[in-house]
């Protein structure tokens, strides 16, 4: 039993690339950020923490299970800590990190009931907007010379986008950008006037895509139009359709506590919006979302190609149903990230979009290669950095009215200062940037802080998180350590 529940620990944890540094008895002790490092660490851990409840909570309800029910307390804390050379194992590997957070995520599992997932503010704070919680007050934790306040994980919030997802409520000004945002509201024109069209817009992680996007759909909130957004998921790219089914649970209003009918009746409500014939979608679709709908529609009695040619089909046809009442602008964010079945769907809606009244607007990376691009209703914006003048604009944009003195806003946004250029920075976000000091010895890395100097031992007294703008004060000197937009 005890292999069973450490196997899906470790599978979980492993889905969202962190990495188990121990089991000792019942307990389990892993890492996000290191050995290797993402931009959304924090994210990432309460993925998993959730997820290895659902893989115990499904392992119970196995007909064929023998023995007592399982559950886990999990407690889950961000912050800076020490890591030295992790070689050998056993009690070695255990004094490898060292730093209050460990202590402090051990603390909040003791706090938890079983079940639950509980978190420091700090990373409640940096996964603010992807997960809803409830407050459970100040603690005292044995080892911290200060109360920390612990957080339960209610569940996730369902967003639509990473990147809503990420800003929240707040969000800072456009900067620059004019000439892409004028080619979008183009395009839109002609999709409104019935010739659909695609535009890519491809950069860098973090060059500013989804803002971009988020720019046209903000130009155009007033006009009447029905907006569909997809979000590829880096965690589910060979689960087929992930964000064709994620956003019609959204769309359909699905709630996690809907029994399996009610959630037929809101798929129904929704297809009843783009199509008269609602049996055979429904059953489709059902399939497809996982929900029992043989009683209501009968069998889906074909082979599993044409089941996906035919789900296909009713993708598209929903897609050409809405567009007859309105025009429509499809979102679909990080196709880099796309399941091929999810690309099939895109072939599709690319080849009828010129005779519809409907924009599609999708992100990617360099690296994703789009089979669409050459044909007429096709176009593609490639996002490069910003100039410094914009840049500036940016940075004080995003300190919201903090006013910055000239060195520190020199030293962000110089070239010189392009952190991730260093050769041991591999992370792509402030939370996992390593550090190197060489001294003293035996402490190799400081995970959780970019790069300063190869030759200074760091003690950072204090971290101020003003904003998406991260200080270290270290002895006299006040060191800007990161800015998110445009990972400079
Ligand atoms: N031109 C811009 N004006 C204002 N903020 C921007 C601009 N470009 C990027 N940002 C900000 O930088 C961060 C990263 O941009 P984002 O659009 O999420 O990148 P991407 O989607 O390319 O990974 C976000 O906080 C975003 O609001
Ligand atoms: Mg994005």
């Amino acid at each position: 039993m005890i292999l069973t529940y450490q196997e899906i620990c470790t599978r979980c944890v492993a889905r969202y690339e962190g990495y188990v540094a121990r089991f000792f008895g019942d307990g389990m002790l892993a890492y996000f950020g290191y050995p290797r490092a993402h931009e959304d660490e924090t994210q990432r851990a309460i993925h998993a923490g959730l997820e290895i409840l659902d893989g115990l909570a499904s392992l119970n309800s196995d007909e064929g299970k023998e023995g007592e029910n399982l559950a886990a307390r999990i407690g889950i804390a961000t912050g800076p800590v020490v890591v030295g050379d992790i070689i050998g194992d056993g009690a070695s590997q255990e004094s490898a990190v060292i730093g209050e957070t460990p202590n402090i995520a051990a603390r909040l599992q003791a706090c938890a009931e079983p079940n639950q997932v509980i978190v420091s503010a700090a990373t409640k704070n940096l996964a603010a907007g992807e997960f809803d919680y409830r407050d459970m007050g100040e603690q005292s934790l044995k080892g911290v010379d200060r109360p920390v306040t612990a957080w339960l994980v209610v569940g996730e919030l369902d967003h639509g986008s990473r990147f809503d997802a990420a800003r929240g409520q707040q969000i800072a000004p456009l900067v620059g950008r004019d000439e892409e945002q004028d080619m979008l509201v183009r395009r839109w024109q002609r999709a409104l006037s019935g010739s659909g069209q695609v535009v890519m817009v491809s950069g860098e992680a973090g060059i500013g895509k989804s803002r971009l996007t988020h720019g046209l759909r903000d130009q155009i909130r007033d006009q009447r139009h029905i907006e569909l957004n997809y979000q590829c998921s880096p965690f589910h790219v060979s689960s087929a359709l992930y964000p064709v089914i994620n956003q019609l649970e959204r769309a359909a209003g699905h709630a996690p506590d809907d029994a399996p009918e009610t959630k037929l009746d809101k798929l129904e409500q929704l297809l009843g919006q783009s199509t008269d014939e609602i049996e055979f979608p429904s059953r489709l679709l059902a399939e497809l979302l996982s929900l029992p709908g043989k009683r209501r529609y009968g069998e889906v009695d074909v082979s599993p190609i044409q089941q996906k040619d035919q789900t296909l089909q009713v993708l598209v046809r929903q897609l050409e149903g809405l567009g007859e009442s309105q025009p429509v602008l499809v979102v679909f964010e990080d196709l880099h990230w796309a399941d091929p079945t999810t690309l099939e769907l895109l072939d599709l809606i690319v080849e009828q979009i010129p005779r519809i009244p409907v924009m599609l607007l999708a992100t990617h990376r360099p690296d994703f290669r789009p089979a669409w691009t050459g044909e007429a209703q096709v176009s593609s914006i490639s996002l490069s950095k910003l100039d410094p003048g914009n840049c500036s604009a940016l940075v004080e944009g995003v300190a919201g009215g903090l006013s910055l003195p000239p060195e520190v806003l020199d030293e962000i946004i110089s070239p010189r200062r392009d952190l991730l250029r260093k050769p041991s920075c591999t992370g792509t976000g402030l939370q996992g940037l390593p550090v190197r000091a060489r001294r003293p010895k035996r402490l190799t890395t400081i995970w959780g802080l970019p790069w300063m100097d190869s030759n200074s031992y760091l003690r950072p007294t204090r971290i101020d998180i003003c904003g998406s703008i991260f200080w270290v004060k270290e002895s006299r000197r006040l060191l800007p350590l990161a800015v998110t937009p445009a990972r400079k």
